[in-house]
C-alpha cells in the first residue's frame, strides 16, 4: 500500500531488536543486548546537576540551542581528548550530535552518493551499516582478522574504485571484541591515503579498557584530514541522554553544521550541560574507572566459565576491553540455528549472519554480550550454551538442529 522510497530499500530490520523483544519475558536471560548496566548510571549526579540547571538557567536549557553544540562541553571536549586521543584541535575540529548513530548517518549523508561504495569490516556493527544502506550505499566487506582487517582483501577492495568510505570500529569492535594493532592502522591509514578514500573510525568502546595498552587511533595521526572520528558518552555515562560527537577536519565544519540543522537543529542542551559538569567538576576519569573495574569483573567471570563448559570445537578469544565475547562454530556450520534453540532454553544470544551485508548468508558466529546480564544470570546462561555446545557438536545434536 504504502511506496517506500528507493534509498530504504537496502535497509533491513535489525534481528536484535527482534531478540531483545523476548528478552522482557519470564525467565529470559539476555546476552543479546549491547547496552550498559543501568546499574551504572551516575543517576543521583545526574539528577542533583539537572535540578540545579533548571533552577539556575532554565531558559538557556529549554530554548534552541545552538547546532554545533553546547559552547562550555564543545571546549571541556576538546581539552579532554586532546590529552586523552592525543587529538589536535589545531587542525580538527569537532560537532556534538545525538550518538554514535547520527555520526553514521550525517557522515553518509555528507560522503556517500547513490551507488557509491562503502567498505566494512565483517562483520560490523548492524546500526552504522544500516545507515549507510539509507543513502543506497553499496556495502562491501573485508574479513576482520585477530589483528584487524585483512589487508589484501582491503587493498582490492580499495582498487575496484567508487569507494567513498572505509567504516571500522578498531577498539573493542561491535560486535566481535577484536582491536586492530598499532601496525594495522597505519597500514590501513597509508592505504587510505593512497587511493584517497576517506575513514570513518567509530570509536564508542575505547574507554572501557580491561587489561593491555592504549593504541592511539587513526584520527590522531592523520595528517593529511582523511579521517572522520566518532565518540560517544553512551556506554559510560547514559545512552538515554544521547550524546555523542564527531571530529573531522576543520574545513568540514560548515557542511556538518548545516547537516546536522535539516536533521535535528542541535541536541538536547541539558544533556550537553550534565556531559560538562561530568568532564570538568564530577569526575568523568573516576566514573570510567570505576566502569572498568565492574565490566572487568564481569568479562573474567563470562570467560571462566565458557572456558569451564563450552566444546573445544567452539572458539572465542577473550577481549581486552568493550562489552562482547564472539563464539564461532566450527567453519561452516550456520549459527542460527543455535541461536534459535537457545532461544528455546530461553538465552539470548545474536547470530553472526545478522552483522554481515548479506544477512541472509549463513554464519557461524555468535554474539555474546556482557555488560548487561546480572552475574548468576552470566553463570546459569554460559552453563546452557555451553550443554547445547556439546550436544551441537556432537553428531546427534547437529542433526537435530538440522545443521
Ligand atoms: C560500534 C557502534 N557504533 C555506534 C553505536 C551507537 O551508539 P550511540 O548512538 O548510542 O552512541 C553503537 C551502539 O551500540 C556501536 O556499537
Amino acid at each position: 500500500m504504502y511506496q517506500l522510497a528507493d534509498r530504504m530499500r537496502g535497509a533491513q530490520g535489525s534481528i536484535i531488536r527482534e531478540l531483545l523483544k523476548l528478552a522482557g519475558e519470564p525467565g529470559m536471560i539476555s546476552f543479546g543486548g549491547g547496552a550498559p548496566e543501568p546499574a551504572s548510571f551516575p543517576v543521583e549526579k545526574i539528577a542533583q546537576i539537572t535540578a540545579r540547571a533548571l533552577r539556575e538557567q532554565s531558559a538557556a536549557m529549554l530554548s534552541y540551542g545552538i547546532s554545533e553544540g553546547y559552547p562550555p562541553l564543545v571546549a571541556s571536549l576538546k581539552d579532554y581528548l586532546s590529552k586523552t586521543e592525543q587529538l589536535d584541535f589545531a587542525r580538527e575540529e569537532l560537532i556534538i550530535l545525538s550518538g554514535g548513530q547520527q555520526c553514521a548517518d550525517l557522515v553518509a549523508k555528507l560522503f556517500v552518493n547513490e551507488g557509491d561504495t562503502v567498505v566494512v569490516e565483517n562483520p560490523s556493527f548492524v546500526g552504522c551499516m544500516n545507515a549507510f544502506r539509507s543513502y543506497g550505499a553499496r556495502l562491501r566487506s573485508v574479513p576482520l582478522e585477530a589483528d584487524g582487517v585483512n589487508l589484501e582483501a582491503l587493498e582490492a577492495a580499495f582498487a575496484q574504485g567508487g569507494v567513498r568510505l572505509f567504516y571500522l570500529i578498531p577498539t573493542f569492535q561491535n560486535p566481535s571484541g577484536l582491536t586492530t594493532s598499532q601496525e594495522k592502522r597505519l597500514a590501513i591509514y597509508e592505504l587510505a591515503r593512497r587511493y584517497q578514500v576517506l575513514v570513518f573510525e567509530d570509536n564508542p568502546y575505547g574507554e572501557l579498557r580491561y587489561e593491555g595498552d592504549w593504541v592511539p587511533s587513526l584520527k590522531s595521526r592523520d595528517e593529511e584530514g582523511l579521517v572522520l572520528y566518532a565518540g560517544s558518552f553512551s556506554k559510560t555515562l547514559a545512552p538515554g541522554m544521547r550524546v555523542g560527537y564527531l571530529v573531522y577536519p576543520k574545513a568540514l565544519h560548515p557542511s556538518f553544521k548545516v547537516a546536522k540543522q535539516g536533521v535535528d537543529v542541535h541536541s538536547s542542551t541539558l544533556y550537553q550541560l550534565v556531559t560538562h559538569e561530568f568532564l570538568t567538576s564530577h569526575d568523568y576519569t573516576r566514573h570510567v574507572e570505576a566502569l572498568r573495574r565492574r565490566y572487568r569483573e564481569k568479562r573474567d567471570l563470562m570467560a571462566r566459565e565458557m572456558a569451564a563448559h563450552f566444546h573445544p570445537g567452539v572458539r572465542w578469544h577473550k577481549p581486552e576491553g568493550g562489552f562482547f565475547i564472539m563464539a564461532w562454530l566450527p567453519e561452516g556450520m550456520d549459527s542460527l540455528p543455535f541461536v534459535q534453540e537457545a532461544v528455546q532454553r530461553k538465552v539470548i544470544t545474536v547470530p553472526g549472519s545478522a552483522f554481515t551485508v548479506d544477512p541472509g548468508v549463513p554464519n557461524n558466529g555468535i554474539r555474546i554480550n556482557f555488560s548487561l546480564p546480572p552475574r548468576d544470570s552470566i553463570v546459569e546462561g554460559i552453563r546452557i550454551l555451553g550443554q547445547l555446545s556439546h550436544e551441537v557438536l556432537g553428531q546427534a545434536g547437529h542433526q537435530a538442529l538440522g545443521a
